[in-house]
């Protein structure tokens, strides 16, 4: 460490430097160093990835299937990506340039804040949500526009909070519905709102598909086969969430050819391609992988039931999401801050939930609990959840 007093200019790019780091991470770092910590911290499913699908990866690998592929990714892939669209979410795209395989949607995001941001350019996301988009923005050179979304509104959009955060600077908005962390959804009209305030304003949409078939009271088609939308759409999907299939790390990227010609231009030079026998399992989930999810999804929505039920049942309050598998109680009646009351119920009764002020301020006065872990577990952290918050009182 010496070494570094003798480098006198300025080592680090300030704007990345002066990030905060993620507030989940923190939790899982004090989780991770006790023993038998119940976990409704982690945002993935709990099911190992299925069979079908790990054995695709399997046979990729054994026929031998270990070189790059196109940088744009699999062409049989991106056929069944552009099917599954059309059908399930009523958008056509063209698999040979308006859709790009990423590494997760994390890369896929990442790809299309860096394709359209140009300095001092505006970008509305709704808080709270993921921790990355405040970040990403930033290290773009853009500047985060955090509109709220509260529990009386079900965590939905404002859309006359949205009119009022969009100047001649906006160039995007940024959709995540259903939401992490709050499991909160869009109905048409909310979405056709946006729409117009997109074709209006002339703005961007990117929207973070990611937990679309994780809907428990039916899938919505996306914003980008509303009409005059698909031109100013970024569509960003992939295979962690709903098929069990994080560290296969396989997103995509749909969109008009500008912009996915400008994103595969950094994702040319910055990765290549996603890994060859993940985007071979990729596909056989698309083929053959829906009886799977769907199993998976029924099972969700049994826990989010149970969970609910148990959290009101603990005297807090708790929305019932329509999406995702996250809940967001509010822990206000118990007096303590987010960090407070995830800090003490891990220390206390060794379940890890993460504060809500992770996925920005506005969370304050909530807690995310995953309920993507078994039942036995749910029950359990129920139990201790009920002791923690009485003792409270
Ligand atoms: C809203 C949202 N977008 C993107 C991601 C990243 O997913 P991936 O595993 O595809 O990179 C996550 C992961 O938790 C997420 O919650």
């Amino acid at each position: 460490m010496n070494d570094l007093k003798t480098f006198r200019k300025e080592r680090l790019a300030r704007h990345i430097a002066t990030l905060p780091k993620s507030g989940i991470r923190e939790f899982f770092e004090l989780a991770n160093n006790m023993t038998d910590v119940i976990s409704l911290g982690v945002g993935e499913p709990d099911f190992v990835t299925p069979k079908l699908i790990r054995q695709a990866a399997i046979d990729s690998l054994e026929q031998g299937r270990t070189s790059y592929t196109s940088n744009l990714g699999l062409y049989s892939l991106r056929k069944e990506i552009c099917k599954y669209l059309e059908k399930d979410y009523g958008c056509y795209y063209r698999p040979d340039d308006e859709c790009l395989v990423t590494v997760g949607v994390s890369e896929a995001f990442d790809l299309a804040i860096r394709a359209i941001t140009n300095p001092g350019d505006e970008i509305i996301y709704f808080e709270p949500c993921f921790v990355s988009y405040n970040v990403e923005i930033k290290m773009a050179h853009g500047i985060p526009v955090a509109s709220q979304t509260s529990e009386e509104n079900e965590f939905s959009v404002d859309i006359e909070d949205v009119k009022k955060k969009i100047t001649p600077k906006t160039k995007a908005i940024i959709l995540n519905f259903p939401c992490n962390p709050t499991g909160g959804t869009l109905n048409l009209a909310q979405m056709q709102a946006i729409a117009e305030l997109a074709i209006e304003h002339d703005l961007i949409v990117i929207t973070d598909e990611i937990y679309s078939e994780l809907t428990y009271e039916g899938q919505l088609p996306s914003i980008a086969s509303l009409p005059g939308m698909k031109e100013r759409c970024i569509l960003l999907h992939g295979f962690s969430k709903a098929f069990a299939m994080t560290g296969f790390r396989i997103g995509y990227a749909c969109g008009p050819i500008d912009i996915i010609g400008t994103m595969m231009k950094i994702h040319q030079y910055a990765i290549m391609s996603a890994p060859t026998l993940a985007q071979y399992a990729a596909e056989e989930a698309l083929k053959n992988g829906r009886p799977e999810m769907e199993k998976m999804r029924e099972t969700y929505r049994q826990r989010r039931d149970l969970m609910v039920q148990g959290m009101n049942d603990a005297g807090l309050h708790c929305f019932m999401p329509k999406g995702a598998f996250y809940t967001f109680p509010s822990i206000k009646s118990t007096g303590l801050s987010s960090k407070d009351f995830a800090m003490k119920f891990l220390e206390q009764h060794k379940v890890a939930v993460i504060p809500g002020t992770a996925f920005g301020a506005c969370g304050e006065g909530y807690v995310r609990c995953c309920y993507a872990t078994s039942t036995e577990n749910i029950q359990e952290a129920l139990r201790r959840m009920k002791i923690f918050v009485k003792s409270l009182k």
